[in-house]
């Protein structure tokens, strides 16, 4: 076998070192890794989740209150029984509810789609049936109907060792099992790129249960080779002109679509993450884009994209790289829509684009850059949304001002607008143009001085209590003396939730207040810092912020990313996390995933009556869980899910969670 490194390689083997904590910390301190270890190798001691719970009891004086029910619901906006937090091979609800699985990697999307058979897939067939990893979920309705709607999902990236037969080999390393993944055929790329992208696909509630129309008018998937449109001021520059398109205006594709959102005139919006696994070479010697590809890690080449199609490879099309990691808007309306980049809001790993209308009717998207040490940007539309006028908010996101975060110690936050010619944005600075500006966003957002955080992910806006709620997930590479106010931190293996309150509830102001919400971790081990409030279950607390919703009460609702057997002892799952009065900072679990998943979604139906949860990744892992032990992989995966035949490999998919008998969620 060859020395290749999966995207799985990538993908967990940067998820375990989050948690784990770096080993060169200079001082005496115990690292969280130690503490960690500590704490689970008490655990180790009992099985299953009542054992997390007899544990977490002996181990702190939280946990013992956490122990009296009646307390945990005093003042929480939540009304449900909680479900218990656990490690197995399968989904798991809280009590009263039901989670059917929706949507699977690979079910037919289309009336001619071919009937989904993982022995032979091909990129043909991919292309019509649902993707794979599903992360971003988002609604449009259809008549402004709660029961019949589209709904769009992201696919954010492909798992080839649980995808494709017989491409794992498993072989001893120093003792221990190590699998080994065989370079794809064109082939497998092929259907690679078709797994990745969106899907937009019209679904109906009949009889309380949802069910996806395969004769929808307006399903459609999007892929890594969709034709796409650069719009915005980097439209036409010299730096995105390609062989492939001398015009610097025609993309092919987007991948790695991470969050999104819907935007309140009824379009998708797909956020361009992790961009730079997909590209490989090397760029000749001293391109100018070297400094610009440095600094977003390009090209890592974990995928072998590069190796069959020159796009994807530096040597040959240095420019490729400048037309990815930007936000992508899809008019769903027309299917046959070209899908547009808009530029104006910037270029770095996007994690989400969530929207709100401010007062004057402008629109303010909250974008996080996912990366250890990244920014916190928003985005103010120049123009106001028309809500009698759809046509008229088609080119909204053309025009408007980018702005990056720096979080002050006092409590304020200073939202710093990224254009060229102010402050250091200038020619004495390497910038030429607004273009350049944005396709370096983030050296802009360096010279401006904006707050290294702690990898932003979700960011989203809360229009019934005027409150911004930003999800940092963690960074254990953060350093005692780079501690500040706004991540509090040092070997912040757990991530921690600000909320922001815009200067007059206005959400274009240029100011703000902000303060931590929630720091992470278990409550119960003194050393972790965690801030749950004492109402808080030994099963109510977690790690790892990522993705999270609002629903229409405004409760704030958090997904998790990187949990597991030696991280925290559970799976990822989704938490309700009140913020409101004597219950803030309460958390209860409501929903967790199989083994090796993390948690994507979170979205209420606009009735509240449904949350669609999208399971990512399930069965990527295993090896440190007690339960199985060893690789998984396709032939052997740590779980079936969600079907458990033995002819059926596991499948990322859309979860629908409805109430028994009908009614909102968790009142
Ligand atoms: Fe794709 Fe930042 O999670
Ligand atoms: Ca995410
Ligand atoms: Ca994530």
């Amino acid at each position: 076998m060859t020395e290749h490194r999966s995207p799985d390689a990538r993908f967990r083997t940067s998820l375990l070192e989050e948690n784990e904590g770096p080993a060169t910390n200079p001082t005496d301190n115990r690292t969280m890794g130690e503490i960690i270890a500590a704490r689970f190798s008490r655990r180790g001691f009992l099985k299953g989740s009542l054992a997390v719970s007899a544990i977490a009891a002996t181990v702190g004086p939280l946990a013992m209150i956490a122990a009296d029910g009646a307390r945990a619901a005093e003042g929480s906006a939540f009304k449900f029984d909680e479900l218990e937090a656990g490690i197995d091979d399968k989904h798991h609800v809280a009590p009263g509810y039901d989670a059917d699985v929706l949507l699977r990697w690979g079910d037919p999307l289309f009336a001619d789609s071919l009937e989904f058979d993982p022995t032979k897939q091909s990129a043909e067939a991919q292309a019509r049936q649902f993707g794979y990893n599903n992360d971003y979920v988002g609604y449009i309705a259809i008549d402004g109907s709660a029961e019949h709607g589209l709904l769009v999902v992201n696919h954010e990236y492909t798992n080839p060792h649980l995808m494709f037969p017989g491409i794992v080999s498993i072989v001893e390393k120093d003792g221990k099992k190590k699998a080994e993944v065989a370079p794809l055929s064109k082939e497998q790329v092929d259907v690679e790129m078709a797994a990745h992208g969106g899907t937009i696909v019209e679904i109906r509630k009949v009889s309380g249960k949802w069910q996806v129309a395969r004769d929808g008018k307006l399903n459609r998937r999007i892929t890594a080779t969709t034709e796409m449109a650069l719009s915005g001021p980097v439209a036409g520059h010299d730096r995105v002109k390609t062989n492939a398109d001398p015009s610097g205006t025609k993309v092919f594709g987007t991948f790695n679509n991470c969050a999104g959102g819907v935007t309140p005139w009824g379009t998708y919006v797909m956020a361009e993450e992790n961009i730079h696994g997909y590209f490989s070479g090397q760029l000749p010697e001293g391109h100018k884009e070297a400094a610009n590809y440095k600094r977003l890690g390009i090209p890592e080449g974990a995928y072998e994209w590069g190796a069959h199609y020159d796009r994807f490879n530096l040597a040959r099309e240095p420019n490729e790289p400048n037309r990815f990691g930007w936000i992508v808007e899809v008019d769903v309306n027309d299917p046959n829509s070209t899908p547009r980049k808009r530029t104006a809001m910037g270029r770095f790993k996007h994690e989400g684009a969530e929207s709100i209308v401010a007062k004057d009717g402008r629109v303010v998207f909250y974008l996080g850059d996912d990366e250890r040490f990244d920014y916190v940007y928003k985005f103010v539309t120049k123009g106001t949304f028309n809500a009698n006028d759809h046509a008229a908010n088609k080119d909204l996101l053309d025009e408007g001002t980018l702005h990056v975060a720096k979080f002050a110690e006092d409590g304020t936050v200073d939202w710093l607008p990224i254009v060229f010619g102010q402050g250091p944005l200038t020619a004495e600075n390497g910038f030429g143009s607004q273009a350049d500006v944005l396709i370096e966003t983030r050296r802009a957002a360096d010279l401006l001085g904006a707050t290294k955080m702690d990898r932003p992910e979700d960011i989203q806006p809360n229009g019934v209590n005027g409150k911004v709620y930003v999800m940092l997930t963690n960074n254990s590479k953060r350093k005692a003396d780079q501690v500040d106010a706004a991540n509090p931190r040092a070997e912040n293996a757990f991530g921690h939730i600000i909320e922001i309150t815009e200067t007059d509830g206005d959400f274009t102001a240029t100011k703000g207040k902000w303060e931590v919400l929630l720091k992470c971790g278990d409550p119960s081990v003194a050393d972790v810092g965690a801030t749950f409030s004492t109402a808080t279950t030994a099963h109510g607390w977690f790690g790892m912020p990522d993705n999270c919703a609002v629903d229409s009460a405004g409760r704030l609702w958090v997904a998790t990313d990187g949990q597991g057997p030696k991280a925290t002892g559970r799976t990822d799952g989704l938490w309700a996390v009140d913020t409101e009065g004597a219950a803030r900072a309460t958390s209860k679990l409501f929903f967790r995933v199989p083994i090796g998943a993390e948690m994507c979604g979170p979205l209420f139906a606009p009735d509240d009556q449904t949350a669609f949860v999208a399971v990512q990744h399930p069965g990527d892992g295993g090896e440190d869980w007690e339960g199985f032990g060893r690789p998984s992989y396709y032939e052997d995966p740590s779980t079936r899910w969600p079907d458990f035949k033995p002819d059926m490999p596991v499948r990322p998919s859309v979860v629908a969670i409805t109430r028994q008998g009908g009614g909102k969620i968790a009142v």
